[in-house]
């Protein structure tokens, strides 16, 4: 902790400080502790945690080696607090934990927890330590996944977060997953064009993956936005400064010539402060069956989902439309992140499947 750049005591300047700075912090013998911004990856641990999700797909195919996952972390247990809406969030890191044999309690309505009654934030998540070995957790508000880790680590019972989704700020186990697809379905990110679609001012999905651009060569990022909700500047410093080229359009049709993947979003109008969703024609940036010929054959379209109608369910039965098969491939990346955290890799990789 004393190699720390920063002000561990202060929250205020521990907030404000770079990512770069914090990256000690949040690792504990000598790994990933606290999972909570697409900054703390590197390609060593994207590429290892894509090769143990693959490998854990592989061993539970047969009960034996279902059973053996789930033996490893059947002395566990993990909480989910969720104060907002999510069904494949929720659902796939639950499901992650049955892989690996954690117990879990939830709390998804803080109408049921004494937060009502006036807790502070920090001792509701002290309390819940002193109950799990794992927080999992997704709130409205920036950077309260990160107060929570920073409140455990400066505890004496700390117990490893995971930030699955905090307010319009980030989402690294989204990021993880949408790069274990493409790894999937296109072979790799580097060389790639991605173009990200939608509302990318209030969507922390596409702000997550373009921080986790920095781990690839020669990726090529194309943000096509209505105006009122063009990506945000930090991002595109960010991306300036880590060298990846990018361009911004409000022309969907000129850029998918030359896709390898297209990501979706919808439009975020629960950040609306005052109906703008609502001034904005979205149709432009709809998917339909003349786009759809513009797209390469090799291409992929991804989307977080919940959609709209960004990607009509009629064109679900194009190849290029991965997009159950993307959330379904964010159970086992989820399992891959928990078992890292664990430090339980070498055990999983060396059991034949
Ligand atoms: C996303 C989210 O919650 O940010 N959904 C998800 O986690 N799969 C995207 C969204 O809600 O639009």
């Amino acid at each position: 902790m004393n190699a720390l750049a920063v002000d561990v005591a202060n929250w205020d300047a521990f907030l404000a400080a770079p990512p770069s700075d914090k990256l000690e912090f949040f690792r504990k013998d000598g790994r990933l502790y606290d999972c909570l911004f697409s900054q703390q990856f590197d390609r060593a641990l994207i590429d290892r945690l894509c090769g143990l999700a693959d490998h854990m797909r592989s061993v539970t195919k047969t009960r034996a080696g279902d059973d053996f996952l789930r033996g490893l972390l059947s002395h566990r247990r993990a909480m989910l607090y969720f104060s907002q809406p999510s069904t494949r969030t929720f659902l796939s890191h639950m499901s992650a934990c049955h892989i690996l044999g954690l117990k879990v309690m939830e709390i998804r309505d803080l109408k049921t927890s004494s937060e009502v009654k006036g807790e502070s934030q920090d001792d509701t998540i002290r309390t819940f330590a002193s109950y799990v070995d794992l927080i999992i957790m997704r709130h409205h508000g920036a950077g309260v996944a990160e107060r929570a880790a920073w409140t455990l680590n400066r505890s004496d019972r700390p117990v490893p977060v995971v930030n699955a989704g905090s307010g319009a700020d980030q989402h690294p186990t989204q990021a993880l997953l949408d790069v274990y697809s493409l790894k999937r379905y296109l072979g790799g990110v580097d060389g790639k064009h991605i173009v990200m679609v939608g509302d990318l001012k209030r969507g922390r999905t596409v702000r997550s993956l373009s921080y986790l651009m920095k781990n690839f060569k020669d990726v090529r990022l194309t943000f096509a936005a209505p105006p009122a909700f063009a990506m945000n500047p930090d991002i595109l410093d960010f991306l300036r400064r880590h060298g990846i080229p990018f361009s911004e359009t409000t022309d969907l049709d000129t850029a998918l010539p030359d896709a390898d993947a297209v990501y979706m979003t919808r439009i975020q109008d629960e950040h609306d402060q005052g109906g703008e969703s609502a001034k904005v024609d979205y149709s432009p940036f709809h998917l339909n069956s003349l786009r759809m010929g513009l797209l390469p054959k090799h291409a992929v379209v991804l989307h977080p989902l919940p959609r709209r109608e960004e990607i009509p369910a009629e064109l679900d039965g194009d190849p290029r439309v991965v997009v159950f098969r993307q959330e379904r491939n964010g159970m086992w990346i989820r399992a891959a992140l928990i078992a890292h955290i664990f430090g339980l890799d070498d055990a999983i990789l060396a059991r034949k499947p």
